[in-house]
C-alpha cells in the first residue's frame, strides 16, 4: 500500500495542507511544536478512524473551527482509493471511500494499514499492562474486523455491567432484582470475551514466531527470547472464573476478571524482563516487538503497511538506528525528526525531505544520501 497524497483542512494547527508523498522514505523535520506529529496523526486517523494518542475528534479540530477534513489518496494493489474523513465538533465523524459514505466507521478497516511507532513504544516493556494491551488492540483492530467488533461489544457490556454493579451497591432496595440481571451481562461477556482472548492468543503466538529472529538480528546473540500471552483468564476458564468472581465484583463495584486485565510477558533466557531487564534490554525488546509487528502485518495482508515513525530515531543508539533504518527497506515510511544528522551519519537514502515550520510544509532538496 502506498499513500500518495494527504490534504488537510482545519486539522490541528493546519488551516490547509496539500502534501504529496514519495512511495519510499519521507522526512518531516523542523523545530518542536511546528506540526510534524500532527501530520502523522492525520495519516493515522485517515487509515484507522482513530488518533494514535487517543485524542477525541473535537481535540483534533483546529481551535476556533467547527469541523476538520482529512483527505487521503492511496493505492493498494494498484487500485486507487480516496478516503475522506470529516471530523465534527458536536457530531460523529463521517467517512467516505471513493465518494461513498460509510454507514459505520468500522467499515474502513482492511483498506489501509499503518504501523505507528512513537518514543512511548520504546517504554512498552517498562510501562504497565494497559500499554501492552493497547499494543495488541491497535494492531488487531486494524487486521481483523471480527476482533474489532468483538472487543467493542465486550467493552460495551463491561461498561454496562460496571454501571449495574455500582447501582447495586448504592440502591439497597432494588439489590436482589438488579443482581438477577447481572447474569445477562455475564453471558454476553463470556461470549465476546472468549473470542477476544482466543484471538489475542493466536496473535501473540504468531508474533512469537517472528520476534526471536528480530531479537537475534538486533543483538547478534543466541539468547532465547519468548513473548507469552498472560491472559487474566484463559478462554476455556473464563466462564467459571467470572462466576466465581461474583462476590468480589459486588464488593468492589467493578468487574474483576477478564481480558481487560490481560498482559504480555517477555522472557529472555527464561527471565521476565519486565521485572529484571536492564533499560537497554527493555528498549531492544521494544524495538524488536515493533519490527515484528511490521513483519506480521506484512504476512497477514500480503502487502506492506505504511510505517509512521514519530521522532524515534533520536531515542536510539547508533546500532539500533542503523538496524531500524535497514529494516525499513522498501516500505513506504514517513519519519518526523528535529534534525537530519541521523540520516547523514547512517548514509541513509531519503526520497523526499520536507521542512515543517508553523504548519507550513516546504519541500527541500534531498539530503543524507
Ligand atoms: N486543535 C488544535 N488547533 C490548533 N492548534 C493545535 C491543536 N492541537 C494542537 N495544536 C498545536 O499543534 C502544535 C503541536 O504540533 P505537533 O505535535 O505536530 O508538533 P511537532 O512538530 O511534532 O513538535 P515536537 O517536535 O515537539 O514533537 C502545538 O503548537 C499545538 O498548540
Ligand atoms: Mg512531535
Amino acid at each position: 500500500m502506498i499513500i500518495n497524497r494527504l490534504e488537510l483542512k482545519q486539522f490541528r494547527n493546519y488551516e490547509s495542507l496539500e502534501l504529496d508523498l514519495s512511495p519510499g522514505t519521507n522526512i518531516l523535520y523542523g523545530n518542536n511544536a511546528q506540526g510534524k506529529t500532527n501530520i502523522l496523526e492525520a495519516l493515522y486517523v485517515a487509515c484507522t478512524t482513530k488518533s494514535h494518542k487517543k485524542s477525541k475528534d473535537r481535540e483534533m479540530i483546529r481551535f476556533g473551527s467547527e469541523e476538520a477534513h482529512i483527505r487521503l489518496l492511496l493505492e493498494k494493489k494498484e487500485i486507487p482509493y480516496k478516503i475522506d474523513t470529516h471530523l465534527r465538533k458536536s457530531k460523529k465523524k463521517s467517512i467516505a471511500v471513493n465518494g461513498l459514505p460509510l454507514r459505520r466507521a468500522s467499515e474502513l478497516m482492511g483498506i489501509a494499514n499503518v504501523v505507528f511507532f512513537s518514543p512511548e513504544d520504546l517504554n512498552i516493556i517498562k510501562n504497565g499492562p494497559a500499554e501492552r494491551r493497547r499494543f495488541i488492540d491497535m494492531e488487531l483492530c486494524q487486521l481483523d474486523k471480527m476482533y474489532l467488533s468483538d472487543l467493542t461489544n465486550y467493552n460495551k457490556c463491561l461498561g454496562q455491567k460496571n454501571a449495574l454493579l455500582k447501582e447495586i451497591i448504592s440502591d439497597r432496595q432494588k439489590r436482589d432484582s438488579l443482581i438477577d440481571t447481572l447474569d445477562i451481562w455475564d453471558e454476553q461477556l463470556v461470549f465476546y470475551g472468549e473470542r477476544v482472548i482466543s484471538r489475542r492468543e493466536k496473535f501473540l503466538q504468531e508474533l512469537n514466531e517472528i520476534i526471536h529472529v528480530e531479537h537475534r538480528n538486533l543483538t547478534g546473540s543466541d539468547d532465547d527470547f519468548q513473548i507469552c500471552y498472560e491472559p487474566d483468564a484463559k478462554a476455556e476458564d473464563f466462564s467459571v472464573k467470572l462466576k466465581n468472581s461474583r462476590a468480589k465484583d459486588l464488593r468492589y463495584g467493578s468487574a474483576n476478571v477478564g481480558p481487560q486485565r490481560d498482559d504480555i510477558n517477555f522472557l529472555l533466557n527464561g527471565v521476565d524482563i519486565r521485572k529484571y531487564g536492564s533499560q537497554g534490554q527493555q528498549r531492544t525488546v521494544s524495538l524488536a516487538l515493533k519490527m515484528s509487528e511490521i513483519e506480521l502485518v506484512k504476512r497477514e495482508i500480503h502487502d506492506a503497511p505504511v510505517l509512521l515513525l514519530d521522532d524515534v530515531l533520536s531515542e536510539l543508539d547508533s546500532n539500533r538506528q542503523r538496524y531500524l533504518l535497514e529494516s525499513i527497506g522498501s516500505i513506504q515510511t514517513v519519519i518526523t525528526c528535529t534534525g537530519l544528522d541521523e540520516f547523514i551519519r547512517n548514509r541513509f537514502e531519503i526520497d523526499r525531505v520536507f521542512y515543517v515550520e508553523n504548519a507550513n510544509v516546504t519541500e527541500q532538496s534531498k539530503k543524507g544520501s
